[in-house]
């Protein structure tokens, strides 16, 4: 899917969002590894991933080119400073109506505006790609991204007591959320 949009964050500057191509792959490594970094409250760390620039450039080219599918990069001044992306959790009848959403932004812009203008826009291709219920599941303490979603309209149905094991802080809970579209 393709989408592009200019934000004016809150501090005043200019913010793209775009779907990523195929030439973006290192940029989109970077702010994966980057933001898995520097918080602990997304599903992997860092030294786990054994995703390459290539690898990234093929999975953006594969998302531009997919009719259900996106990964949006958001850019200040050229450099990637988020990323937000939804997928199809299956192809089945059964499943077909159902996406997953995912989003990281850089801890330096949090605050700005970035993570809301992400959270519209996937709803949107969501909405626009024809699935009927976009999901996630968000750690419990995460109170800023709980916020931001409950504030998109997504509601909580049910929570994970041991979803994800932190290395740092052990058990965290997880509060399984969706929206209607
Ligand atoms: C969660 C995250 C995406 C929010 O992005 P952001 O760019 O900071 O969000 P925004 O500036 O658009 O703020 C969106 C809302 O978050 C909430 N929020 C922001 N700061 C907050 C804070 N300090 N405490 C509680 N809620 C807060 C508010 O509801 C805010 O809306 P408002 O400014 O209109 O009141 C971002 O913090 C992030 O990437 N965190 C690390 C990765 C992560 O947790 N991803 C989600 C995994 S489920």
């Amino acid at each position: 899917m393709e989408f592009h949009q200019v934000i004016r964050l809150k501090s005043g500057k200019e913010c793209i969002l775009q779907n990523g191509s195929e030439q973006d792959g290192s940029d989109l490594l970077s702010i994966f590894l980057l933001t898995h970094e520097q918080t602990d409250y997304l599903a992997s760390y860092p030294d786990e991933s054994t995703m390459t620039e290539e690898d990234e450039a093929a999975f953006l080219k594969e998302k531009t080119l997919s009719p259900d599918e996106i990964e949006i990069l958001a850019r200040i001044d050229g450099t990637v400073v988020a990323s937000a992306g939804i997928w199809r959790i299956g192809k089945k009848d059964k499943v077909r109506h159902r996406a997953e959403f995912g989003i990281s932004v850089s801890k330096d812009y949090w605050g700005l505006g970035i993570g809301r203008a992400l959270t519209k826009a996937c709803i949107e291709c969501a909405r626009k790609a024809g699935y009927t219920q976009l999901e996630l599941e968000a750690v419990a303490e995460n109170e800023r991204a709980i916020n931001l979603y409950e504030s998109e309209g997504f509601v909580e149905y049910g929570r994970n007591p041991k979803g994800f094991q932190s290395r740092h802080t052990g058990w965290q809970e997880l509060v399984l959320m969706r929206l209607e579209l």
